[in-house]
This record gives structure tokens, sequence and C-alpha cells, in this order.
């Protein structure tokens, strides 16, 4: 029975995101109870010491002051040990000059799971790819500790934090102004009512209103300007 490993189900967006206790090159943590009233994203890559998650981890921590102005905080995980990962943010920091940034401190916690438990309750170990190193998943986990969002990534693929933080802005838009956001949304641009998935009255409802505008009877849209968006994201922490 000891070394017998438990099959966990796979993590789906509107589940409480699973609890678990780690260490981290920033102390202990209990998620997602400690980050309860921020957004997390809790993203693993596959290996300390190897370049596209070097890549990756200069980006992100390059941008964590923009994330921190949305509320939102970011957890690393990978199945190295803590020492691993301690010499690895340390060269990162002195000797890694990556487009521009250098002297990059990663100051969001990095998790130690050599135990591979946490990536097994989040799915980030797929033996396709690979079953000795985690998947480059992300976690969007909302400020009730629910999971809003998922991606994964293969192993090669490092991932566009542009658009991680896009879909950090869209939700808490979406959820601020009941709306949904169409295809490659930025703030600024028309928003879609009612949510997706409750279409009908929309257009009767809508038309001849001021700022909206329906191209069905299923589909409508209405301006939802730059600031207004930025200014509620922003100022909510
Ligand atoms: C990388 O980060 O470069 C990497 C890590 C594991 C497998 C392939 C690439």
């Amino acid at each position: 029975m000891e070394n017998e490993t438990v099959a966990y189900p796979m993590p789906r967006i509107g589940d409480p995101a699973p609890e678990f206790k780690a260490v981290t090159t920033q102390g202990n943590i209990n998620f997602p109870g400690d980050y309860k009233g921020s957004w997390v994203i809790l993203f693993s890559h596959p290996a300390d010491f190897t370049p596209v998650c070097t890549s990756e981890f200069i980006t992100f921590a390059a941008m964590e002051e923009k994330f921190a102005q949305a509320n939102t905080k970011l957890v690393g995980l990978s199945v190295d040990g803590l020492y691993s990962h301690i010499a690895w943010l340390r060269t990162i920091k002195e000797k890694i000059e990556y487009r521009g940034m250098k002297n990059v401190e990663v100051k969001f916690p990095l998790i130690e799971d050599i135990t591979m438990e946490v990536a097994r309750k989040y799915g980030m170990i797929q033996p396709g790819e690979s079953s000795t190193k985690a998947v480059r998943a992300v976690f969007v986990v909302d400020p009730k500790g629910i999971i809003r969002t998922i991606i994964y990534y293969p192993l090669s693929l490092g991932r566009n934090f542009e658009e991680l933080y896009r879909i950090i802005i869209a939700l808490q838009t979406a959820d601020a102004f009941n709306i949904a956001t169409p295809a490659d949304w930025q703030p600024g641009d028309d928003v879609i009512v009612p949510p997706a998935g409750s279409c009908g009255v929309a257009k009767d409802r809508m038309e001849g209103k001021e700022d909206m505008h329906c191209y069905d009877w299923f589909f409508c849209t209405k301006k939802l300007d730059k600031d207004t968006v930025l200014k509620t994201v922003l100022q909510k922490k």
C-alpha cells in the first residue's frame, strides 16, 4: 500500500481548486486557502535549468507587478527540489539577460514537488508527453478558490504571458459587468450581452439602445470603454 499512487480526477473549470500544502521558495503555503480574496495563476514548468522554462520565468517575473495590480498572485511548480529551485532562480537573477530583462528576481513562490503529489492532483503529469516532468499547465483560480480557466501546453511550447494577463482582465470584466468577451477581445473592444448561454431575449431587449449592436437574435454587443474596464479591474484589490 505504501508506494501505491492515488489516481486523481482531472480538475475541471468550475471545480474548487484541489487543496494542498507545499514547501516553496517563499516558505510553506496552504493552497488555495492562503490566497482567498486574490486571483491566482498556479502554473507548472517541466524542469529547472532548462531554456524554455528560463525564458518563461524571466518573462512572468518581469510582469509580476502588472498581475499584482489586477489582484493576481503567481505560484509556480515543478517536480524539482527546493535547492534546485533556489540555485536556478539565483542563476536567472545573476547571469541571464533575456530580451532586455536582466537582474530579474523571482519573488513569487515556486513549489517543490518531488513526490509529484501536487502535479498529479492538477493533471500536470501527462505520460504521453512525459511521465517524469510536469507539462506547462496554467490554472486560473478566482478569489473564492474556484478554477476559472485551465490551459495545458506541451514541453516544447513557451507560453504567451500577455494572453494570461488578457485572461485575468477578461474574467474579471465578465464577472463585474455580467457580459462575455468575444474572440481576441481586449479592454476597450465591444463586449457580448447577455453572457453566452443565455441568448434569445437579447435582440428585442437591446435593439435601439445606445451603444448596442445586434448581428442577429443570438449575437448582440455593447460598448464598454477601456477606462471603465481598467478602473474596475485594477482597483479591485
Ligand atoms: C525547456 O524548458 O527548454 C524544456 C524543458 C523540458 C523539456 C523540453 C524543453
